[in-house]
Protein backbone atom coordinates (compact mmCIF):
# COMPACT_ATOMS: atom_id res chain seq x y z
CA UNK A 1 0.00 0.00 0.00
CA UNK A 2 3.17 2.25 0.22
CA UNK A 3 2.42 4.10 -3.22
CA UNK A 4 -0.83 3.84 -2.96
CA UNK A 5 -1.04 6.00 0.96
CA UNK A 6 2.05 8.24 -0.55
CA UNK A 7 0.43 8.96 -3.24
CA UNK A 8 -2.86 10.64 -1.25
CA UNK A 9 -0.56 12.51 1.53
CA UNK A 10 2.72 13.27 -0.64
CA UNK A 11 1.45 16.88 -0.64
CA UNK A 12 1.14 16.86 3.16
CA UNK A 13 4.12 14.97 3.76
CA UNK A 14 5.91 17.27 2.31
CA UNK A 15 4.66 20.51 4.04
CA UNK A 16 4.75 18.98 7.61
CA UNK A 17 8.55 17.12 6.77
CA UNK A 18 9.72 20.15 5.40
CA UNK A 19 13.40 21.94 7.09
CA UNK A 20 14.00 18.80 9.58
CA UNK A 21 17.22 18.58 11.41
CA UNK A 22 20.10 16.11 10.19
CA UNK A 23 19.43 13.55 13.32
CA UNK A 24 15.71 12.55 13.42
CA UNK A 25 13.81 10.52 15.83
CA UNK A 26 11.12 8.62 13.99
CA UNK A 27 8.18 6.57 15.94
CA UNK A 28 6.86 3.70 13.94
CA UNK A 29 9.32 3.90 11.02
CA UNK A 30 7.78 0.25 8.90
CA UNK A 31 9.58 0.22 5.68
CA UNK A 32 10.68 3.15 5.81
CA UNK A 33 7.85 4.99 4.09
CA UNK A 34 9.17 8.72 5.32
CA UNK A 35 13.03 8.24 4.21
CA UNK A 36 11.78 10.02 1.01
CA UNK A 37 10.99 12.99 2.82
CA UNK A 38 14.66 13.19 3.98
CA UNK A 39 17.56 14.68 2.80
CA UNK A 40 20.60 12.14 1.84
CA UNK A 41 23.11 11.70 4.94
CA UNK A 42 20.03 12.38 7.22
CA UNK A 43 20.23 10.08 11.14
CA UNK A 44 17.03 8.06 11.77
CA UNK A 45 16.37 6.43 15.19
CA UNK A 46 13.79 4.22 14.39
CA UNK A 47 11.42 3.37 17.53
CA UNK A 48 10.08 -0.39 15.32
CA UNK A 49 8.96 -2.50 17.73
CA UNK A 50 8.38 -4.86 14.70
CA UNK A 51 11.50 -7.19 14.04
CA UNK A 52 9.61 -8.08 10.60
CA UNK A 53 10.26 -4.21 9.73
CA UNK A 54 13.75 -3.91 10.15
CA UNK A 55 14.86 -5.50 7.28
CA UNK A 56 13.03 -4.35 4.73
CA UNK A 57 13.71 -0.60 6.87
CA UNK A 58 17.71 -1.49 6.71
CA UNK A 59 17.42 -1.49 2.92
CA UNK A 60 15.21 1.66 2.13
CA UNK A 61 17.71 3.27 4.29
CA UNK A 62 20.34 2.25 1.96
CA UNK A 63 18.36 3.04 -1.03
CA UNK A 64 17.81 6.73 0.39
CA UNK A 65 21.42 7.30 1.99
CA UNK A 66 19.78 7.30 5.20
CA UNK A 67 21.66 6.35 8.25
CA UNK A 68 19.66 4.05 10.14
CA UNK A 69 19.85 3.22 13.80
CA UNK A 70 17.09 0.98 15.26
CA UNK A 71 15.33 1.02 18.60
CA UNK A 72 13.34 -2.23 19.09
CA UNK A 73 11.37 -0.72 21.62
CA UNK A 74 7.76 0.53 21.66
CA UNK A 75 6.90 4.46 21.43
CA UNK A 76 5.41 4.39 24.68
CA UNK A 77 8.73 3.63 26.66
CA UNK A 78 11.48 5.32 24.34
CA UNK A 79 15.23 4.13 25.31
CA UNK A 80 16.33 8.02 24.85
CA UNK A 81 17.57 10.47 27.42
CA UNK A 82 15.12 13.48 28.40
CA UNK A 83 15.74 16.62 25.96
CA UNK A 84 18.09 15.21 23.60
CA UNK A 85 16.49 15.01 20.22
CA UNK A 86 16.10 18.02 17.97
CA UNK A 87 12.92 16.46 16.20
CA UNK A 88 10.78 13.20 16.34
CA UNK A 89 8.18 12.56 13.64
CA UNK A 90 5.47 9.90 12.76
CA UNK A 91 3.03 9.18 10.20
CA UNK A 92 -0.09 6.59 10.66
CA UNK A 93 1.30 5.51 13.62
CA UNK A 94 -0.64 6.63 17.24
CA UNK A 95 -3.52 4.68 15.33
CA UNK A 96 -2.16 1.56 15.83
CA UNK A 97 0.10 1.84 19.57
CA UNK A 98 -1.59 0.61 22.76
CA UNK A 99 -1.09 3.99 24.28
CA UNK A 100 -1.00 7.38 21.99
CA UNK A 101 -1.34 9.86 24.70
CA UNK A 102 1.96 7.86 26.26
CA UNK A 103 3.86 8.05 23.19
CA UNK A 104 3.09 12.05 22.66
CA UNK A 105 4.36 12.13 26.22
CA UNK A 106 7.39 10.06 25.45
CA UNK A 107 7.98 11.96 22.22
CA UNK A 108 7.06 15.74 24.73
CA UNK A 109 10.00 14.13 27.28
CA UNK A 110 12.82 13.29 24.54
CA UNK A 111 12.46 16.20 22.76
CA UNK A 112 15.20 19.11 23.74
CA UNK A 113 13.28 22.75 24.10
CA UNK A 114 12.75 23.85 20.82
CA UNK A 115 12.42 20.68 19.26
CA UNK A 116 9.36 19.70 17.20
CA UNK A 117 7.14 16.69 16.31
CA UNK A 118 5.82 16.53 13.48
CA UNK A 119 2.74 14.13 12.61
CA UNK A 120 0.69 12.57 10.06
CA UNK A 121 -2.60 10.64 11.69
CA UNK A 122 -5.88 9.73 10.45
CA UNK A 123 -8.58 10.26 12.88
CA UNK A 124 -12.33 9.90 13.88
CA UNK A 125 -14.66 12.01 12.10
CA UNK A 126 -17.60 14.20 13.55
CA UNK A 127 -20.18 12.54 14.87
CA UNK A 128 -23.37 11.89 13.58
CA UNK A 129 -21.73 12.00 10.22
CA UNK A 130 -22.82 8.70 7.92
CA UNK A 131 -18.69 8.45 7.95
CA UNK A 132 -19.01 7.98 11.41
CA UNK A 133 -21.12 5.31 11.27
CA UNK A 134 -19.31 3.06 8.64
CA UNK A 135 -16.30 3.49 11.02
CA UNK A 136 -18.33 2.28 14.10
CA UNK A 137 -19.66 -0.90 12.24
CA UNK A 138 -16.58 -1.78 10.86
CA UNK A 139 -14.09 -1.15 13.52
CA UNK A 140 -13.60 -5.01 14.89
CA UNK A 141 -12.50 -5.99 11.04
CA UNK A 142 -10.63 -2.74 10.42
CA UNK A 143 -8.61 -3.67 13.44
CA UNK A 144 -8.45 -6.99 12.26
CA UNK A 145 -7.25 -6.51 8.63
CA UNK A 146 -5.26 -3.89 9.60
CA UNK A 147 -3.30 -4.84 12.26
CA UNK A 148 -4.54 -3.81 15.45
CA UNK A 149 -5.12 -0.17 14.07
CA UNK A 150 -7.99 1.90 15.09
CA UNK A 151 -9.84 4.10 12.85
CA UNK A 152 -11.90 6.20 15.96
CA UNK A 153 -9.11 7.67 17.40
CA UNK A 154 -9.37 11.87 18.66
CA UNK A 155 -5.49 12.13 17.99
CA UNK A 156 -5.49 16.10 17.62
CA UNK A 157 -7.15 15.66 20.93
CA UNK A 158 -4.50 14.15 22.28
CA UNK A 159 -1.37 15.73 20.82
CA UNK A 160 -3.35 19.36 21.65
CA UNK A 161 -3.52 18.17 25.50
CA UNK A 162 0.03 16.66 25.66
CA UNK A 163 1.93 19.53 26.74
CA UNK A 164 3.54 21.04 24.13
CA UNK A 165 3.63 25.31 23.82
CA UNK A 166 2.42 25.52 20.38
CA UNK A 167 0.47 23.03 17.80
CA UNK A 168 0.23 24.13 14.30
CA UNK A 169 -2.69 21.34 13.15
CA UNK A 170 -4.63 21.22 9.78
CA UNK A 171 -7.53 18.14 8.79
CA UNK A 172 -7.57 17.27 5.71
CA UNK A 173 -9.82 14.48 3.89
CA UNK A 174 -8.21 11.93 1.26
CA UNK A 175 -10.45 10.83 -1.85
CA UNK A 176 -10.60 6.91 -0.99
CA UNK A 177 -12.70 4.29 -1.26
CA UNK A 178 -11.31 3.32 2.41
CA UNK A 179 -14.01 5.65 4.24
CA UNK A 180 -12.88 5.28 7.84
CA UNK A 181 -9.56 6.37 6.41
CA UNK A 182 -10.21 9.63 5.04
CA UNK A 183 -9.63 12.25 7.67
CA UNK A 184 -6.65 13.08 8.48
CA UNK A 185 -4.68 15.44 10.88
CA UNK A 186 -1.05 17.32 9.98
CA UNK A 187 1.02 19.52 12.04
CA UNK A 188 3.89 20.40 14.62
CA UNK A 189 3.94 20.44 17.71
CA UNK A 190 6.66 22.33 19.67
CA UNK A 191 8.21 21.90 22.56
CA UNK A 192 9.06 25.10 24.55
C1 LIG B 1 0.68 1.56 9.74
S1 LIG B 1 2.38 1.37 10.05
C2 LIG B 1 3.01 2.96 9.53
C3 LIG B 1 4.41 2.88 9.06
C4 LIG B 1 5.01 4.18 8.53
N1 LIG B 1 5.14 5.17 9.56
C5 LIG B 1 4.20 4.72 7.37
O1 LIG B 1 3.73 5.85 7.41
O2 LIG B 1 4.04 3.97 6.38
C6 LIG B 1 2.48 1.46 11.83
C7 LIG B 1 3.88 1.19 12.36
O3 LIG B 1 3.90 1.44 13.77
C8 LIG B 1 4.61 0.38 14.40
N2 LIG B 1 4.13 0.29 15.80
C9 LIG B 1 3.09 -0.42 16.27
N3 LIG B 1 2.97 -0.27 17.60
C10 LIG B 1 3.97 0.57 17.96
C11 LIG B 1 4.38 1.13 19.21
N4 LIG B 1 3.73 0.88 20.33
N5 LIG B 1 5.44 1.96 19.21
C12 LIG B 1 6.11 2.26 18.06
N6 LIG B 1 5.76 1.77 16.85
C13 LIG B 1 4.71 0.94 16.81
C14 LIG B 1 4.31 -0.84 13.56
O4 LIG B 1 5.27 -1.86 13.75
C15 LIG B 1 4.34 -0.25 12.16
O5 LIG B 1 5.64 -0.25 11.63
Amino acid sequence: MDGYIDWHLRRHKEAAFADLPDTIVEIGSGVGANFRYMRPGTTVIAIEPNPHMHRPLRLAAERREIELEIRDVVGERIDLPDSTADAVISSLVLCTVANPSKVVSEVLRVLRPGGRYSYLEHVVVEEGTPTRRVQRMVRRPWAWVFEGCSCERDLQTVIRSAGFSFVENHSYRIHSPFLPFNTHIAGTALKE
